[in-house]
């Protein structure tokens, strides 16, 4: 079993011994509820690094909709049985030791972060990009790990690590998938089984519709309701809705 840390402190310790050492930390932030996706996270940080350390920790300050929050699974025990043989130290921070400052003192990205996904989740990534800068902090990890499927949120990450000089390397890796094709996601669990299997087509209608708008339709068609479909960067990503449980997902063009 991987050591657990649940006060900084004892983490600062553990950091500096390895600091001594020359150990290659490997990073993977999480907020637990841990599936396949994850799993990879964590095999790709065992592969390239010397020493893993996974965090959970459900962030408060990303979930602009207190029932969201209230609603997020919390598996704590299947998350360390899932992680256990590929980290060796899990950090499992208390919100009054992460937010001391109440969070007075937050990342403000300007202008990715205001779309799609910060367009419909007002202050969203602020609470990311915040939680993630003290978590980085904290790991001072050689390289962290971030799954492509939240696409904005691995861009912004990036963005933020080399506007302020972080020394880790932000490492994106490939959205695992169901044998459907439906993207891995902790919100998957919450679908009825018929809204389950209705939510397969989310990525292929994303993929094989000749232009967003057209893509939102078929969504519609299909019994999604749409929150939005846009290409960027060629990328087609869409964030749709089904039984009230939000999905989001993106397929390269
Ligand atoms: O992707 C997530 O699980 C979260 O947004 C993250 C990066 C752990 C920050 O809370």
């Amino acid at each position: 079993m991987p050591r657990i840390f649940e006060r900084l402190a004892d983490w600062r310790d553990e950091r500096q011994g390895l600091e001594r050492a020359g150990t290659a930390v490997g990073f993977v932030p999480t907020m637990g509820a841990l599936h396949a996706g994850h799993r990879s996270l964590l095999q790709r940080a065992r592969a390239e690094c010397d020493w893993v350390v996974l965090s959970i920790f459900v962030n408060p300050t990303q979930f602009d909709d207190p029932a969201d929050l209230a609603r997020y699974p919390r598996t704590l025990e299947a998350d360390l049985a899932l992680a256990d043989g590929l980290v060796d130290a899990v950090l499992l921070p208390a919100a009054e030791e992460l937010y001391a400052d109440e969070f007075r003192y937050r990342m403000t990205e300007y202008a990715l972060s205001t779309r799609l996904e910060g367009a419909q989740r007002p202050g969203h990534f602020d609470g990311v990009l915040t939680v993630v800068l003290k978590l980085l902090n904290l790991a001072r990890a050689r390289r962290a790990y971030f799954g492509e499927k939240d696409w904005q949120q691995l861009h912004l990450v990036r963005g933020m690590a080399e506007a302020f000089f972080l020394p880790t390397e932000i490492v994106a890796c490939a959205t695992v998938r169901e044998p459907d094709g439906l993207a891995m996601s902790s919100r998957n669990r919450r679908l009825s089984p018929a809204a389950r299997r209705r939510a397969a087509s989310f990525p292929s209608i994303l993929r094989w519709a000749a232009d967003p708008a057209s893509a939102a339709a078929a969504l519609r068609d299909a019994g999604f309701s749409v929150d939005y479909v846009a290409d960027e960067a060629g990328v087609r990503l869409g964030a749709v809705r089904l039984e009230g449980v939000r999905l989001i997902d993106n397929v390269r063009l």
